[in-house]
């Protein structure tokens, strides 16, 4: 077995935040010859350019002339077709090696094979974190594309998003192969507003279902749904349970080390196809915090540019938050003035509920205090502070309810609200919805606000 390492001392490509088209490339490893029928495995930052040959990156060619950009950290099987001349340049950590074995495992092709048969199927990849169910999806959209057939993958990661931003489900209809996510297109994509599915089962279920339909309606004649590696636990349990029931899929493919998921496989053996498979042996493991600085280096990449934009109030739709229901009341806005002597913004009610938008906080014995008077007539009252959710994630839509991007929460008044936005045409914003986490200036989290509170 041979093998190349490329080590380089610049900055941390993840670390730093900066695009992988802004790094520097210190060092070449020229015209080495590989041969058919080997393998290769790449990990980023680096450039895989081929002079001559063909190689497959999750099954996509890449010929005689043509390169791919390996991300930092990630790792890229890549499967010599014809005997090749190659050109690897990397960065810090990066790695090109030949392994012995091959990388996308005969397993995998058989099941794609099985599915490739089968007409407009819908297919779920279910595995624990660091499975493999990334590349799976990447290579199974690229044999679709490769037989034809556009395909479309709803990335429901919220977390470790491959397809659009964290804190939504992405849809990307693709009919070309190719060697990695970052090329994709996003579609179409639903705001769930968080990064985990705790506490957002319904709009995970929900969010699923409405990206697959809409994968059809984009003229996709398959769907992959991959999904989170959340796979133990109650919670785990019912998510992937229900997804599944209101998904009902053509097949399951199920990534494993050994046999940790075969309990949410149980509920489906006999009813539904599913395709167990293996995780290659190469994949590593990533740690929590790595988990964490991607999310974050995802966020904050996708704010890069984005600027301040104001949306009047009376023109769009305020969703996933009471501030958004009722009218104005101004008697209730007298009372409130008068025992608290503070000017909210907003005061707002409907049915019993009353909701108060205050710029900073209010003293719980003074929240009692107010309750006390009103609690004849209301059954509820919200207080609302503009300090708790600056910098709330926000999902922008338009008048057809299709994604448009994310914003950060900057200021509400009582009639207009400002957002951080890299959205191209705000004049097209119909909706904003209320998302779930706190994120600075850099798309880090700083904080988490619970369903329902706001
Ligand atoms: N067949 C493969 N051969 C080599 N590397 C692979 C293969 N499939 C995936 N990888 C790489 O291994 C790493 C982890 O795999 P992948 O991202 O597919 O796992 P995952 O189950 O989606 O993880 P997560 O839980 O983070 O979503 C990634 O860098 C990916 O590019
Ligand atoms: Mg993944």
């Amino acid at each position: 077995m041979s093998s190349y390492f490329i080590k380089f001392s610049i900055i941390n490509l993840h670390k730093c935040k900066v695009a992988v088209k802004a790094y520097k490339w210190l060092l070449n490893l020229q015209d080495v010859e590989v041969k058919r029928g080997s393998s290769l495995i790449v990990k980023g930052p680096a450039r895989f350019s081929v002079l001559d040959g063909l190689v497959e990156v999750f099954g996509a060619p890449v010929s005689s002339g043509e390169s791919f950009i390996a991300i930092a950290d990630r790792y890229y099987p890549v499967e010599v077709i014809d005997n090749s001349i190659i050109e690897v340049s990397g960065g810090e950590n990066s790695l090109c090696e030949t392994v012995s074995v091959p990388l996308i495992p005969q397993d995998w092709k058989n099941a794609v094979d099985k599915i490739l048969r089968f007409k407009n199927p819908v297919i779920i990849v279910l595995g624990d974190v660091d499975s493999g169910k990334s590349g799976f999806t990447l290579y199974l959209a690229n044999r679709f594309c490769l037989s034809g057939i556009r395909v479309a993958i709803v990335d429901s990661d919220i977390g470790q998003s491959d397809i659009g931003p964290p804190t939504t489900i992405g849809l990307s209809v693709i009919d070309k192969p190719s060697t990695s996510y970052a090329g994709l297109p996003l579609t179409d994509a639903y705001f769930v507003g968080d990064n985990t599915p705790v506490g957002h089962l319904l709009p995970m279920v929900v969010g699923t279902m409405r990206m697959v339909d809409r994968g059809f309606k984009y003229g996709a004649n398959a769907v992959i749904v991959n999904t989170t590696g959340m796979v133990y636990g109650g919670v785990a349990q019912a998510l992937k349970y229900f997804k599944i029931e209101a998904l009902n899929p053509n097949f399951i493919v199920a990534l494993q080390r050994n046999s940790e998921i075969e309990h949410l496989l149980k509920p489906f053996e006999g009813v539904i196809e599913i395709l167990r498979l293996k995780t290659p042996q190469h994949i590593p493991r990533k740690s929590r915090s790595e988990r964490t600085d991607y999310r974050e280096f995802k966020l904050g990449q996708y704010f890069i540019g984005a600027r301040t934009v104001t949306l009047k109030l009376s023109n769009i739709i305020l969703l996933n938050t009471s501030i958004g229901y009722g009218n104005e009341n101004t008697e209730i806005r007298n009372i409130i003035e008068k025992i608290i002597s503070i000017k909210p913004l907003s005061v707002k009610t409907y049915g019993k509920t009353i909701v108060m938008l205050i710029k900073s906080f209010l003293r719980p014995d003074m929240h009692e205090k107010l309750y006390s008077y009103l609690k004849e007539k209301y059954d509820e009252l919200k207080i609302v502070s503009l300090q708790k959710i600056r910098g709330l994630v926000l999902g922008l839509y338009d008048l057809g309810n299709r994604f448009l991007s994310l914003g950060i929460l900057e200021d509400i008044s009582s009639e207009d609200i400002k957002v951080k936005s890299p959205v191209k045409s705000p004049l097209e914003v119909k909706y904003v919805r209320f998302g779930s986490i706190i994120v600075n200036e850099h798309g880090d989290e700083i904080a988490r606000i619970k369903p329902g509170l706001i």
